[in-house]
Parts: structure tokens; sequence; C-alpha cells
């Protein structure tokens, strides 16, 4: 008989092994200047003398606002030719909910994976908004069941959060984000000249995410916030790389720490007000952005933990001056939008919520700045008055 490693009961055997995953997250500044390494040391991570095969995706709203890139990538690549070989010219790839909701867009990927001949060893190179990332990201982890990775988040909010995770997807049948896989990806290179470049409506849709992650798990850095929000609402350049900074650290412990990295159980921890952001991202048709959904949807459920007896009163108000401070608008009349039954059609966001993840309604709410709390009910006349408080204040 074997010696199997394996726990046998009868016919029953159990199978059972752990995969480490392991992925450098590196700040930087013009990472393709010359004499940056950044990009050629993430390359060589494991393998340092080999010329490492690169089909490079770039975000067409960069290219807009950075014309030269693909000059600067190409002279890149020359100066560290040992390092790197470009597999055919950059490719640019719509922006935006565009490239997610193209029915077209991962087919085509994939074509280009298998015309170039990429294998489990060759890299894939991202460049772009979290959107770009999520569709080159999945075609990527599918294609030969996964090939090398690198990301190079463009926006605040892929920088400080979607950027730094393991998750990918693209929409289909109308629905966001329903086809994906969980990738760790084998380096992020977050590049704070890209931020520079920013329309202020994008600067300001990450800071969103700052406030929702500083709110859940850091006090302190919820204080800084309210510090210094007049720089950051001018776009400081010292004040957006340490809100970037804190607010991917916070990310990547959750990740790592928080005991469900693939997102297995009923709860998103770290989705806090995400219920009615993304309803209210699909009954405006994105004319409200992600980031600014998400600065709604904080203060609705500020309101909501304060008016369940959660959150000491005052505290809803502080958060929706700092949100307001950094420029942020708490209201779209969408938000009144009622069905025939007079019900807010917001509140379908809950549903919507549960059935992504599965399992028990798990909404995020507040017990203190810097603490949350689970709740498997929300009382819809709470959402209400909450709605009605953010009308009053707009
Ligand atoms: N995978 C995840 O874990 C995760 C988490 C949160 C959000 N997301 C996804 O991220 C997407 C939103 O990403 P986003 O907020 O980064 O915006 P985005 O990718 O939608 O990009 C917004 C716009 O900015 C442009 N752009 C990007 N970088 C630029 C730059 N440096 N200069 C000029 N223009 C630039 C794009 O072309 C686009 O027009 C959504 O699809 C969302 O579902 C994914
Ligand atoms: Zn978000």
């Amino acid at each position: 008989m074997l010696d199997t490693p394996f726990q046998r009961v009868e016919d029953v055997w159990l199978q059972s092994f752990s995969v480490t995953y392991e992925y450098p997250v590196v700040f930087t500044r013009d990472a393709f200047a010359l004499g940056n390494r950044s990009l050629v040391d993430v390359l060589s991570r494991r393998e340092p003398h080999k010329r490492h095969r690169c089909l490079t995706f770039v975000d067409q709203g960069v290219l807009t606002s950075l014309p030269d890139l693909p000059s600067q990538i190409e002279n890149y690549a020359a100066a560290h030719a040992g390092n790197i070989e470009l597999v055919g010219a950059l490719v640019p790839l719509a922006g935006g909910e565009v490239c997610k909701n193209d029915p077209n867009a991962v087919p085509r990927l994939l074509e280009l994976l298998s015309q170039h001949a990429i294998d489990r060893h060759s890299f894939t190179i991202a460049i772009g908004g979290g959107a770009v990332l999520d569709a080159v990201g999945y075609a990527s982890a599918i294609f030969h069941r996964g090939v090398r990775h690198i990301r190079f988040p463009t926006t605040v909010l892929a920088q400080d959060d979607s950027g730094v995770g393991v998750k990918n997807a693209v929409n289909q049948f109308g629905l966001k984000n329903l086809i994906g896989t969980f990738a760790p990806p084998w380096a992020i290179i977050n590049d704070s000249a890209f931020i520079g470049m920013l329309p202020p409506r994008e600067k300001r849709g990450g800071m969103a995410e700052a406030v929702k992650v500083a709110l859940i798990r850091d006090g302190k850095l919820f204080n800084w916030l309210e510090a210094h929000a007049d720089e950051l609402a001018r776009f400081s350049r010292p004040h957006l790389d340490y809100l970037i900074k804190e607010t991917a650290a916070l990310h990547m412990h959750q990740i790592r720490h928080g005991g469900d990295p693939f997102e297995t159980g009923s709860a998103r921890p770290l989705d806090f007000g995400h219920w009615s952001a993304h309803k209210l991202e699909q009954l405006t048709r994105n004319e409200v952005n992600h980031g600014e959904a998400v600065a709604i949807g904080v203060a609705l459920d500020t309101r909501y933990s304060v008016l369940s007896g959660r959150l000491a009163s005052g505290e809803d108000e502080r958060v929706a001056d700092l949100l307001k401070r950094l420029g942020f608008v708490l209201w779209h009349d969408k938000l009144r939008q009622c069905d025939s039954r007079g019900r807010p059609l917001l509140l379908k966001g809950l549903a919507d919520f549960q059935e992504h993840l599965g399992g028990e309604l798990t909404i995020t709410l507040l017990a203190g700045i810097g603490r949350s709390v689970e709740v498997h009910e929300m009382d819809e006349k709470i959402v209400s008055q909450s709605i009605d408080w953010l009308e009053q204040r707009k």
C-alpha cells in the first residue's frame, strides 16, 4: 500500500494543500525613465538572467495625455534589452467601462495573446485605470489558465484600491463584474507621475475609497484626511501620494490578514457604502462614477449608523463635511426615484449586493470612526430617512 498523505475514510479522500501568493507593490515615479529599475527588477524577480517576453496594453486615456509613452517604453526596453523583449507593438484599449462592457473585448485580447504566443512564462503588462486593468487581468488569468501579469494602475482609485488587490472582472448580460477571477498579479507598479495627468474628477474619485477605508479601519488616517482636506482638494502632490500609500496599505492588510482573500464568505468588509454606490452607478448609467457614488454611499451608511444607534450623533456631519470639502456632491436625484409602490429603487441595491456574493446579507456599518460593525438586516425606513438627510443637506 502507498504511503499517502491523504486523510482517508473508506472511499472519501480529503485532498488538502495551500498555495502562498507573493507579489511586490512598488511605489515609484517615472517608471519608464531609463534609470528606473522598477520594471526590470520585478520582471527578473525569479529569473534574473533571462530576456522576458512582454506584451503591453495601454489605456487610451493615458495615451491621449501622454502620446510619447509608446516611444518611452520602447527606449526603456532597448536600454534593458538583456531583460526585456517587447512582443509586438503596444496595444491601445478604450479606457473606462467601455472595455468591460464590450463583449468582443476579451475574445480580442485572447486572440492577441495567442497571436503573440504568450505562454505561462511570458508577461502581459497593463497600464491604465481600474477598468483596463480588470479586462486585461481577466484575459491574462484565463489564457493558458493564467499567464504572468504586471499592473501599472494609473488612477487614484486603481493605485489605492483595485490595482493592489487580487480580483479582475468584466461585465456581461448587463451585470457588472459578472465574469472574473481571483488572480493575484506578478507585480504592481504604482507610478505617481500618472496621477498628475488625471482629470480632476478621476483624481477626486479615489479619495472616496480613502475616506471609506479610514472610517472602517483607521481613525488616525481619518483625522489626517480631515486635517489635510484643503490640500487634498487642491490635489497637492505629497498629500495625494500619502493618501494613496496609506489607503493601499489598508486594502492590502485586509487581503493578507482578513482571512478571506478570495471572498468565499458572505461579507465584503471593505465594501462599506458600496451596496448603494453600485446601485447608484447603475441607476445613473455611470453618469456618477464609482468614487462619486462611494462618497454618497459612505455618507448614507454613516447617517444610517447614527440613526440605528450604532454611531455617536454628530459623526455623520463630520463625515459628510469631509467629503464635501474634498469636492464631492452628496446628492443625485436618482436617490429619490421610486418604483410604482413608492419604494426607493436604491433599496434594490441591498438584494443585488447579497446576490453577488451569495449567502447571508452582510452590510458593513460604523460603530465609531475607524471601527466597523457587520449587520445582516437593513431597516428600509431608516434608509429612507438617511436619503432624506442627504437631500436636506445638498
Ligand atoms: N478588481 C477590483 O478589485 C476592482 C475594485 C474596485 C473597482 N474596480 C473597477 O475599476 C473600474 C474603475 O476604475 P477607475 O476608477 O480607475 O477608472 P476607469 O478605469 O474607469 O478610468 C476612468 C477614465 O480615466 C481615464 N484614465 C485612466 N488613467 C488615466 C490617466 N493617468 N490620465 C488620463 N486619463 C486616464 C480612462 O481612460 C477612463 O476614461 C470599474 O470598472 C470598477 O469595477 C475593480
Ligand atoms: Zn470601491
